[in-house]
């Protein structure tokens, strides 16, 4: 039985934390005085967790506010919850299930853990023992296509948590890419699939078909499209007859899935010994550790997914073990609080200066929002205190031509994660000038002009003219966080996608929410069901249909018709 939330909003840290924002504000608190006062600053306020290095010094923090943020994490029983994370409780109160990502990646030495009865160790290793057979059979040229070619390319078709992550991961790992390609099919707006259908060689290629539940409406049509496609080349190019039997051995050579929904998939027509599964205590969004990753194993090679899973047990161990003072996932995702709550932040940046994690900021909005934009908690009362910040970002140096005016010089308060690697991915000098120093340089300097800004007597000094002296100068004091590590490798990715895990788990345990359902998603899907008909014609549907969207559909109907 899960306790209630504890309101954190009532216990004596939030009401000391309340006191603390005060004054800092009253007494001027700025980014500048505070390292000027105290050389020993940046040293104090640098953690580290596995190979990850965290300078939370930039931040509108001094030691009293770690250590508010702290009894503040206490007061709410956060290591009561991360135990009862790792050890299987149902923690996900609404859906009445275990949450055990971390079970997916957590090493041999990991003490048994028998969940609901289930040996969880033992399920976990036969799945990855599968995945890891099917990857080498199909990198080895053993696991053929129905024409007896080999497979060179993998398409993933899914969406949400069965896309998001493997999608973003491959990307990232672009400097471990093979032979094998993967491309990635989420959208149900058909130009997705017909765009990547128009490069495939139908005999060559293997889809991958991610669903949890096998119900997901993208992901169904896109496969069926697939399925459609698959049998009409291989029957044009002659490689299959028309018959049942050759069809269904060509949907058995060229079709896998991934599901926890076994009988779903089997009338979808997958051959069952082409499926893995995993489990309902594995959300969509912390999924990608599981046989959702089968495109990565298969393209990337299961030595480099098996890294990848070390990088997350690396930070499972940190959060699981570590003392709250040094605890790196926890401290940021309080210090997220801190910003949500006490300072009325209502978006935070992830800015990554490393091209291949380009994706990342959209993997961590489903991460992050589809956890914790929730107005209940997990006991079904109403929360007490803002939720769910905005998480958004864009590559550096990119977003600096783009979006950073506003947070250099805006009226918000955008808290923002740069992250970046000693190392780069693609070595290149221009002439004796390392291309890699000036990506570095940037991100170094916009976290520095971020918290220190420039004074107008600096810019007068420059000799800027009166008039236009306000608009040159930058108020600075604006809080940002530097995520380094040495470089952008399978280990270290995972290390960072755990590390977000577990800031959205510790935000939502202050804020007493259930960070593993998502409800909020149900009713649009309903409603598109009703929709559907109308944009065919249906009478009674569009009937309906309130007046808005009913002209909506009508407006679609009439530009059909007047081209038709
Ligand atoms: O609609 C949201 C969602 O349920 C996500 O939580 C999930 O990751 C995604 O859809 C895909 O779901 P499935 O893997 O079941 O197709």
């Amino acid at each position: 039985m899960i306790a209630s939330p504890i309101d954190a909003t009532s216990t004596p840290a939030w009401t000391a934390l309340t006191a603390h924002r005060d004054e800092l504000k009253s007494g001027g608190f700025h980014l500048a005085s505070a390292f000027g006062t105290d050389p020993a600053r940046a040293d104090r306020f640098t953690l580290t967790a596995a190979d990850l290095r965290l300078d939370l010094s930039k931040n509108l923090i001094d030691s009293t506010t770690m250590r508010l943020l702290v009894q503040l994490a206490e007061q709410v029983g956060l290591p009561g919850r991360i135990e009862a994370m790792f050890t299987g409780q149902h923690i996900n109160t609404t859906e009445d299930r275990a949450v055990l990502h971390t079970a997916l990646r957590a090493d041999d030495a990991a003490p048994s853990l028998e969940v609901d009865g289930q040996d969880v160790r033992k399920d976990v290793r036969n799945e990855l023992a599968k995945i890891d057979a099917f990857a080498r059979a199909v990198r080895q040229g053993e696991w053929r296509g129905v024409s007896d070619r080999p497979i060179d390319t993998v398409v993933n078709i899914g969406i949400g948590g069965s896309d998001l992550g493997p999608a973003m991961a491959y990307q990232a790992l672009s400097a471990y890419h093979g032979p094998i390609r993967a491309h990635f099919v989420s959208n149900v707006d058909p130009s997705d699939i017909a765009d990547t259908l128009a490069t495939l060689d139908p005999q060559t290629t293997l889809f991958i078909v991610a669903s949890k539940t096998f119900g997901t409406l993208e992901t169904l049509t896109n496969a069926r499209l697939a399925r459609n496609w698959l049998l009409a080349e291989l029957k044009a190019q002659g490689a299959i007859g028309g018959g049942e039997t050759e069809e269904r051995k060509a949907i058995s050579r060229h079709f896998v899935a991934v599901s926890t929904a076994l009988d779903r998939v089997k009338a979808f027509g997958i051959d069952p010994s082409g499926v893995f599964g995993f489990w309902d205590w594995v959300g969509g969004r912390y999924s990608v550790g599981s046989a959702i990753g089968l495109s990565l194993a298969v393209t990337l090679g299961p030595e480099v997914f098996a890294e990848f899973l070390a990088g997350f047990a690396a930070i499972d161990q940190h959060f699981r073990t570590t003392p709250l003072e040094r605890n790196v996932p926890a401290l940021m995702g309080l210090l997220n609080v801190w910003y949500v709550n006490f300072w009325d932040a209502r978006s935070h940046a992830v800015l990554p200066y490393c091209q291949h994690l380009a994706r990342f900021p959209a993997y961590l909005q489903q991460l992050t929002m589809e956890s914790n934009g929730k107005s209940v908690r997990w006991d079904g009362s109403p929360v007490t205190s803002a939720t769910g910040e905005v998480f958004w970002g864009e590559i550096g140096t990119n977003g600096q031509h783009a979006f950073y005016q506003l947070l250099h010089q805006g009226t918000q308060l955008i808290p923002a994660d740069f992250i970046a690697f000693a190392q780069p991915a693609a070595a290149l000098v221009d002439g004796d000038q390392d291309v890699h120093d000036l990506l570095l340089a940037n991100f170094v300097a916009q976290t520095a002009a971020l918290a220190f800004g420039k004074p107008a007597s600096q810019v007068r000094a420059e000799g800027t003219a009166e008039a236009i002296v306000p608009a040159r100068v930058f108020p600075g004091n604006r809080p940002s966080t530097s995520i380094m590590a040495d470089a952008l490798t399978p280990g270290t990715l995972g290390q960072l996608i755990a590390l977000y895990e577990h800031i959205t788990f510790t935000q939502g345990t202050v804020w007493g929410i259930d960070s593993f359902d998502q409800w909020g998603v149900e009713l649009g899907k309903q409603l598109a069901t009703q929709v559907t008909p109308a944009l065919a014609g249906d009478a009674a549907a569009i009937a309906s249909l309130d007046a808005s969207s009913r002209s909506l559909v009508q407006y679609v109907r009439a530009a059909r018709a007047a081209k038709a």
